[in-house]
């Protein structure tokens, strides 16, 4: 029947739509894999662990939780070293005010609240050096602001 011809046509597009946004994501060699947060008192950044001491752990075979403190005007860590083809989940905070926390170069960019833990998991497919910039002004030096990333 003529129903049952547009109810496949519909299930294929949507088939169809949904293997467009995953070859997107894999053809641009860095996947995001999930995006989630997280929220702690701003005043109390220091008094956590991770972002006291923010650094890389490993917690899996190929994957790693990289904790970051984005802060005027620098990135704490930096340089952060991670391994190529391997799943890397970054937690992003501050604690004083707004700022961006950018891969330059890929589409891991976003937006770093203070006391709101920005979190997304990225693989990097091939070794190589990014920079990472704040792209949201954060004060006279913000243009400076700046740090690194080495995939090995
Ligand atoms: Cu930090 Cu602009």
């Amino acid at each position: 029947t003529y129903e049952k011809a547009w109810l496949i046509a519909a299930m294929l597009l949507i088939v169809g739509f949904i293997a467009t946004i995953t070859y997107g994501s894999i053809g641009l060699g860095i996947a995001m894999v999930d995006d989630e947060g997280g929220s702690i008192d701003p005043n109390e950044v220091f008094d956590h662990e991770e972002f006291s001491d923010p650094g890389v752990q490993q917690v899996g075979e190929d994957e790693y939780e990289v904790y970051v403190r984005a802060q005027t005007f620098t990135f704490v860590p930096s340089p952060i070293e991670v391994p190529a083809g391997s799943e890397v989940t970054f937690h992003v905070t501050s604690p004083d005010v707004i700022h961006g926390f950018s891969v330059v170069g890929t589409n891991v960019n976003t937006m770093v609240i203070p006391g709101e833990i920005s979190t997304m998991t990225v693989e990097f497919d091939e070794p190589g050096e990014y920079g990472l910039v704040c792209n949201e002004y954060c004060g006279p030096q913000h243009h400076e602001m700046s740090g690194q990333l080495i995939v090995t």
